[in-house]
């Protein structure tokens, strides 16, 4: 592949290659002299239109452990800020001949739109509602080495799946590697007609969390629903914030995740959080490994690669 758009498209081999790929990178990663050079010589730019905290700071540490130039496009100040369009950007930087763009933008499809307008590989770091490849290939990673496998696992998807792009991603890369995936939302905050994807769904949360053996919380994005139903804080935490009462629904071994940012005392308890169950810190250090798993597999696909 030239360029990693989504999940859907992949097939339980690539997914499995990067996973595997991805392990090795952690090991790179533990290490005190951690630079590579599988991507010397190379450049890669991070074009993020919307807030980031872990995917832009990992790319970019992912890019320079592998010994790429990388540079950070800083929109806000931009020209994009004076109307210049999302196309004439990408064609602007696209001239100063990058290898490797990564991207992520509020609206599901813009990134595709831009990797047929650029001669170099394209990575879709989130785009609106659509796919966050990364974040479900560091979730899987996250998932098997605390597990030992997907197949066959039980994993709780919860909270606010409508506007969830890491939702989505896992969803299709779970059911690939043979995971059963149930999705646990108000009926307010469930994609209509989502049970078309083979996929139980559970308006009562501690129903939907019976016998789980993990548990993926997902942000309230109030950012997202301009004019809709926003659901009042006090409210949501009561019915669909994960607590230590809800947890005990779970398989007792059951693991906690969210990709983050989380907001604490919305959809999850700080006490869960930052308790004995939850993968979220070893989230963001599988994000670096599989970052540095995906810039290395489409580096070999670039000219002379
Ligand atoms: N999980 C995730 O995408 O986090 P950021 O928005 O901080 O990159």
């Amino acid at each position: 592949h030239r360029h990693l758009l989504g999940i859907e498209g992949l097939n339980r081999l690539d997914i499995e290659g990067l996973l595997d790929a991805a392990d090795a990178a952690v090991d790179v990663s533990r290490q005190v002299e951690k630079k590579r050079t599988t991507l010397r010589g190379r450049t890669q730019i991070n074009l993020f239109f919307e807030p980031s905290t872990r995917t832009q700071s990992s790319f970019e540490l992912a890019g320079k452990r592998l010994g790429a130039d990388v540079m950070n496009m800083s929109v806000a100040s931009s020209s994009v800020k004076k109307g210049e369009t999302l196309i004439d950007t990408a064609a602007t930087l696209n001239a100063m001949r990058p290898d490797i763009i990564v991207v992520r933008h509020q609206s599901a499809g813009a990134v595709h739109l831009l990797a047929r307008k650029v001669d170099c590989s394209v990575i879709n770091a989130g785009d609106g509602a659509h796919e966050h490849p990364t974040q479900a290939l560091l979730d899987a990673l996250t998932i098997r080495r605390n597990k030992g496998r997907i197949e066959g696992l039980r994993v709780a998807i919860c909270g606010d799946v409508l506007h969830s792009r890491v939702a989505r991603s896992n969803l299709i890369l779970l059911q690939a590697m043979g995971a059963q995936v149930r999705l646990v939302a108000p009926s307010t905050l469930l994609p209509a007609g989502i049970e078309r994807f083979g996929v139980e769904t559970f308006t009562d949360m501690r129903k939907g969390l019976d016998g789980c053996d993990i548990v993926m919380m997902l942000r309230l994005q109030r950012e997202r629903m301009n004019g809709s139903f926003v659901p009042s804080v006090k409210e949501y935490f009561r019915y669909y914030g994960l607590d230590a009462e809800k947890l005990s629904c779970a398989a007792p071994d059951a693991l906690v995740m969210h990709p983050g940012p989380m907001n604490r005392g919305v959809e999850i308890a700080s006490e869960i959080a930052d308790g004995a169950q939850s993968l979220i810190r070893e989230q963001v250090e599988m994000g670096v490994a599989v970052r540095m798993a995906v810039l290395d597999a489409l580096s070999r696909h670039l000219p002379n690669g």
